[in-house]
């Protein structure tokens, strides 16, 4: 055997003992949260003195989908209400949407009260998003600040691999997968709305993202003994397209406007809808992907069902030519998507400069700092 092939065959054996390292050292939030007074250290986030808001009428708009069945007028409202929305907050809940959202978050929940060990066998096997899985830590790096969640990661489109995913509880692969069909719908329609809402043609934005690239993670956030010393999920925007998220009934989800952090009001049955940065890019600035972020609470656990929307990583978007004149000059340069990401997953919330073209012309939103 040559050289090559023993180097190669002992560096699989490595990465092997490695990933096998990491699933066996790999701590639910969910155990931890059972028998400590104190967070451990390493959970400890960042001190943030910006403050929050909680009061459903300052919250972010809902939109009233009427199931669909919508007169020309209403259809308007729609669009009106989804654009304005979209570029005010970069964040609606729509309801009267159609879709069975009790049966997903049954079967998720099952899920997350099944026995650690049950939970383990379809533990992530690498970190970053990039196959099926659950897991906790999203890095091993020694100063990577953990977040009080664990989660469960699906890949839906353009591929699903249900062999993966979770055999217990019995109906958790139908009802998951059927979400992801309803979610796939639902984003194709509120693009529609987006696009009538720049006065671009309906499928403008769709057409766009081409083939989906489409992913389901569930989160899940235990009490926590100290909840204000950590962080379910630290601010960020989210780098795919459209973002579309079924909360539970506890509050914990919190988006940045005019400097405050606005409570997102769990509306049983609702889904919130958040406008992502390829969307940003695509629309050169008029809808807007805006930091949120993720508080606990001392008791309730708290769950989350968030679908990404975007386009796959080596395809290329670019603003809507249509969307760049005198008044409104490029803000954006095109980027593949998988560049963007890595930029991104290296440099944290702010790697989303890298899509701005003026770099001295950073929009209010986009300097998020922590404190
Ligand atoms: C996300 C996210 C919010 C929540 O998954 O990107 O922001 O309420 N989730 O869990
Ligand atoms: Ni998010």
């Amino acid at each position: 055997m040559y050289k090559g092939a023993i180097k190669s065959r002992k560096k699989r054996k490595e990465k092997k003992r490695e990933v096998f390292a990491m699933v066996a050292e790999f701590v639910p939030v969910q155990e931890l949260g059972k028998s400590l007074k104190e967070v451990p250290k390493n959970y400890i986030a960042p001190e943030d003195k910006i403050p929050v808001v909680n009061e459903p009428g300052k919250s972010v708009p809902v939109v009233d989908l009427c199931d669909f069945d919508l007169s020309p007028e209403q259809h308007e409202r729609v669009v009106h209400e989804i654009a304005t929305a979209s570029s005010e907050w970069g964040f609606f809940q729509v309801i009267n949407h159609g879709i069975d959202v009790a049966k997903p978050q049954k079967a998720s929940r099952d899920f997350f009260e099944l026995p650690k060990e049950e939970k383990l066998k379809y533990a992530a096997k690498e970190y970053g998003f990039k196959s099926d899985g659950y897991g906790s830590k999203i890095s091993n790096a020694d100063d990577a600040v953990q977040l009080w969640r664990d989660f469960l990661f699906l890949c839906t489109s353009p591929k699903r691999n249900l062999d993966n995913w979770p055999a217990q509880p019995p109906e958790y692969k139908e009802a998951m997968s059927g979400l992801a069909d309803d979610f796939l719908m639902l984003a194709k329609k509120v693009l529609g709305f987006l696009s009538e809402g720049v006065g671009l043609p309906t499928d403008y934005f769709e057409k766009c993202f081409g083939i989906p690239n489409q992913s389901i993670l569930t989160n899940y956030y235990p009490g926590c003994p100290e909840p204000d010393k950590v962080l379910g999920f630290m601010p960020h925007s989210d780098f795919g397209g459209l973002t579309l998220l079924l909360q539970d009934g506890v509050p914990g989800l919190q988006v940045l406007k005019n400097n405050t952090w606005v409570v997102v009001e769990p509306i049983p049955g609702a889904i919130t809808i958040n406008i992502s940065d390829l969307l940003e890019l695509m629309s050169n600035g008029r809808y807007r992907s805006v930091i949120h972020r993720v508080q606990v609470n001392a008791s309730r656990p708290r769950m989350s069902i968030a679908c990404n929307y975007s386009c796959s990583f080596d395809s290329g978007v670019a603003p809507a030519p249509e969307l760049i004149d005198e008044e409104h000059p490029q803000l954006y340069k095109p980027v593949k998507f998988g560049d963007y990401v890595q930029e991104v997953v290296k440099k944290g919330p702010t790697g989303k400069s890298y899509m701005l073209i003026n770099h001295d012309s950073k929009p209010e939103y986009m300097l998020f700092q922590k404190h």
